[in-house]
Parts: structure tokens; C-alpha cells; sequence
């Protein structure tokens, strides 16, 4: 699905990414692991456009994406969640919803005032799915850190697209939401969907990935099947020197 090819990344005296190359296969659940600063959430940033690499390239399918806007890597399927849910405050779990039915930003004004046309029981529908114990009328600022996620989650998941990207899904949300979200994932694994996630935590990773990549300084230091990343001595040692 992806293909990164040797991307540098400096932030000023800091060698973010010191050369990244890995392939994300397709139809599985790809994780992400690394210590806090390894450089998993800048990576998720040159992939979907966010961040130029000083270096490198980043393929999708096979194209040549880097320097393209978020907007075009968007359009092209590529969805995702942001570890800092970005939400609008003032906008509804319906509006959010809404927008994200059509995954073109320049529709977001027509999305807004067409919502006569939608089909309010669809929605609602989500929100049970998702488990959203809220009303479709409630702002996203009146929403638990939880339901945010949540919803954060069924809006990449409605955009159209060839791959989902989850930066940290679970982190901070409490037991049974995570067991929620755990699930949802599986069942969008037996589907067929291809994922690519971070996350933290190594039971959520050894249950749900079918392949690890291990980073430390954005440089992959091992990759393969869970079991194997996450026995690994380079990997236990750079989480052990956190
Ligand atoms: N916009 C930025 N400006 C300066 N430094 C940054 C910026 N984004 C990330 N970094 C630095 O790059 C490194 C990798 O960060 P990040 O990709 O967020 O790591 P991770 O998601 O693996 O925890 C860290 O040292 C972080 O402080
Ligand atoms: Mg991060």
C-alpha cells in the first residue's frame, strides 16, 4: 500500500527521522511501535502530506505522493485520525459526521447547509455502532475524551478510502472503550481493510497487528510478525531506556 523510502526529517537541532524505509502491506493491520519521540506521528505527518521530508519518498500503490497536499493524499484514500482529536467545537456529532461523508474539504460549506437531505436514522445508527452515548444534536465539545475518539474513528472510517491511518486509537481512553474500539478494528480486519496504526500498548498490538514495524529515531529496527517484534532485544531495550 505504502512504500517509504529513505525520508530524513530535522526540526531545527533535532534528527527526527534519520532515514525511514518500510513497506505497509496491504489487506492487514500494520503497527507502528516505537518509544515516545521515535518518530511515529512525524512519519504519519509525511505520509498524509502534513510534513515535508527534508529527504526521501513516499509511495502509494506505487505513485510517487511526496509534496502532495493532505487534501490530494486524502482524495486518493488515505484516511486518518490525528493523535490530538481535531474536532470543531461548535459543530454537532451530525455535522461532523456529515462532513466526513464526503471526504472533499472544498464540500465542506455544501455539506453543512444540505443537511435537510440526510438520512438521520443512518446516523444514528453509527453512533450505536460506534457507541457514542450521545445525541447526534450534541456539540463535540461536549463530549468525554472517549467519545471524541469515538467519533474521530467513525469519521475516518465513513471517508471513502484504500487505507485507514490511527495515530494512538486507545491511548487514554478507559478499559471498555478500548475494548470497543478493539473489537470494531477486528471486524474491519476480517473485512479486509488495510490499517496502519501507533499505539503504545503491547497487548492492543499483539492482539490486533498481523505485522510490527519497530521504530527508534524514525529507523526501523525490526519488523515482522508481532511475536517476533515484540520479543526482540533491540526493541524491549530501546522501550526499557524510555
Ligand atoms: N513540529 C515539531 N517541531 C519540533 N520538533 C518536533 C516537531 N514534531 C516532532 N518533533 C520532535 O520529533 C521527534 C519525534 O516526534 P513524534 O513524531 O511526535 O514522536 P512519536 O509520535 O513517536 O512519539 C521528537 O523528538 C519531537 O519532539
Ligand atoms: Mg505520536
Amino acid at each position: 500500500m505504502f512504500k517509504v523510502e529513505n525520508v530524513k526529517k530535522r526540526f531545527g537541532g533535532v534528527q527526527a527521522i534519520k532515514g525511514s524505509n518500510f513497506e505497509v502491506p496491504e489487506n492487514k493491520i500494520t503497527a507502528l511501535i516505537g518509544p515516545n519521540g521515535a518518530g511515529k506521528t512525524t512519519l504519519f505527518n509525511i505520509i498524509t502530506g502534513f510534513i515535508k521530508p527534508d529527504e526521501g519518498d513516499v509511495y502509494f500503490r506505487g505513485q510517487r505522493i511526496t509534496g502532495k497536499h493532505p487534501f490530494e493524499i486524502a482524495n486518493m484514500g488515505v484516511s486518518r485520525t490525528f493523535q490530538q482529536v481535531r474536532l470543531f467545537k461548535y459543530l454537532t456529532i451530525f455535522d461532523h459526521l456529515r462532513m466526513a461523508d464526503d471526504n472533499q474539504d472544498t464540500k465542506l460549506f455544501k455539506n453543512l447547509f444540505a443537511r435537510q437531505k440526510v438520512d438521520k436514522e443512518a446516523y444514528e445508527k453509527v453512533l450505536e455502532q460506534y457507541g457514542i452515548e450521545r445525541g447526534l444534536d450534541a456539540l463535540a465539545s461536549e463530549l468525554s475524551y472517549g467519545q471524541r475518539k469515538l467519533l474521530d474513528l467513525a469519521m475516518a472510517q465513513r471517508k471513502q478510502h484504500k487505507i485507514l491511518m490511527l495515530d494512538e486509537p486507545v491511548a487514554g481512553v478507559n478499559a471498555v472503550i478500548q475494548e470497543r474500539i478493539e473489537n470494531y478494528l477486528l471486524d474491519l480486519k476480517q473485512q479486509g481493510e488495510t490499517i496502519l496504526l501507533i499505539d503504545h500498548d503491547m497487548k492492543f498490538v499483539r492482539r490486533l497487528a498481523d505485522y510490527v514495524i519497530a521504530l527508534d529515531a524514525g529507523v526501523v529496527l525490526v519488523d515482522g510478525e508481532p511475536e517476533k517484534v515484540l520479543t526482540d532485544k533491540r526493541v524491549l531495550e530501546a522501550y526499557l531506556g524510555e
